[in-house]
C-alpha cells in the first residue's frame, strides 16, 4: 500500500468529525478490510475513515465482489459505533446521505432502490455494504464515477455518463462525508421517522412490483412493495393481500418498476 495525495481528499472536507481520521491509498484490498484491521490492534475514532483509488478484493452484498478498477469509482468506507440501534436501519441513513451528495455535487436526481442501490436513469450507480459487530458498524460505499463500467455490468451506469461530463471524487466524497455525519447524528437524536421520510421521499421501490430473491437468484415472494419499517425491512403485500416484512441482509429485490395490479383469485406466496 502506499499513499494517495491526501490533501486532495481532506482539504475538500467541511465536516466536525466524520473522515477527521483519515485514510487515504493507492491501492488495498477492500478499504472495509482496512478498517476492520485496524479495529483489531487500535483504538479507532468514531468516523474514521478510508478511501482508495482502486481495491483488488472490493466486496459486495451477499457475499458478491465489487470490481473496482484504478481511478475509475469512488471506493471509501467509514467507521460508526452506533451502539445498539439497527444497523438495518444504518443501510437506509446512508442511502439517503449518498443521494444527497449526489444531487448535491451534480445536479443529478438520484432514486432510491431498497434496500440502498442508488439508481440514476433507472440504473444501479452505486452500492452500499454495512458490516457491523456488536459495537462497531463499517458503511462501505461504492460509486461508478468515471466514464467506463466493467463489460459485465449491463445493468449498471455512472455518474459521468448520466452527466455527460466529468465528475469530481474529491468534491463528491467530502459531500458524502457531510450528508452522513448530518443524517447520522439526525438519526441518533431524533430516531428513525426522518431517515424512513427522506428515503421514502426519493423510493423508487415503493409503489411497484418487486420480486424477493435468494442470494442464488431462486424466487422467494412476489408483491407490491408498500412500505419500509422502523428497523429498514421492507413490507411486501403478498398477492393474496398479507404483507411480509423482508430484512435486507439475506435478500436481494428484481425491481420491476411498473404499477402492480395483483392476478384475480391469486393463491397466496
Ligand atoms: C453492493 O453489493 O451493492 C455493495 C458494494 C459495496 C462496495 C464498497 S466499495 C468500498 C467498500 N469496500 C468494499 O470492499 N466494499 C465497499
Amino acid at each position: 500500500m502506499w499513499a494517495m495525495d491526501y490533501d486532495e481528499w481532506a482539504l475538500e472536507l467541511t465536516t466536525r468529525w466524520m473522515a477527521r481520521d483519515l485514510e487515504c491509498l493507492s491501492r488495498v484490498s477492500s478499504t472495509s478490510q482496512r478498517l476492520r484491521q485496524r479495529l483489531q490492534t487500535e483504538n479507532v475514532p468514531l468516523g474514521a475513515a478510508v478511501i482508495a483509488d482502486e481495491q483488488t478484493a472490493g466486496r459486495g452484498r451477499l457475499g458478491r465482489g465489487w470490481q473496482s478498477p484504478a481511478k475509475m469509482g469512488l471506493y471509501t468506507s467509514f467507521l460508526l459505533y452506533p451502539g445498539d440501534r439497527l444497523s438495518g436501519l444504518l443501510s437506509l441513513v446512508a442511502a439517503v446521505a449518498l443521494s444527497q451528495a449526489i444531487e448535491a455535487e451534480t445536479g443529478l436526481a438520484p432514486k432510491l432502490k431498497w434496500p440502498n442501490d442508488v439508481l440514476l436513469g433507472g440504473k444501479k450507480c452505486t452500492g452500499i455494504l454495512v458490516e457491523s459487530s456488536s459495537n462497531w458498524a463499517i458503511i462501505g460505499i461504492g460509486v461508478n464515477v468515471g466514464e467506463s463500467l466493467p463489460p459485465a455490468l449491463t445493468n449498471a451506469t455512472t455518474l459521468s455518463r448520466q452527466l455527460g461530463a466529468p465528475v469530481h471524487r474529491p468534491r463528491l466524497w467530502a459531500q458524502l462525508a457531510g450528508f452522513l455525519e448530518q443524517w447520522y447524528e439526525r438519526w441518533l437524536t431524533d430516531g428513525s421517522r426522518p431517515v424512513l421520510q427522506a428515503w421514502r421521499e426519493r423510493s423508487a421501490t415503493i409503489g411497484h412490483s418487486v420480486e424477493i430473491l435468494h442470494p442464488d437468484g431462486r424466487p422467494l415472494l412476489t408483491g407490491r412493495a408498500v412500505d419500509v419499517g422502523d428497523d429498514g425491512a421492507l413490507l411486501v403485500e403478498c398477492n393474496n393481500g398479507t404483507v411480509r416484512r423482508v430484512l435486507a441482509g439475506e435478500v436481494s429485490l428484481r425491481f420491476e418498476g411498473r404499477g402492480y395490479a395483483p392476478p384475480s383469485g391469486d393463491a397466496s406466496s
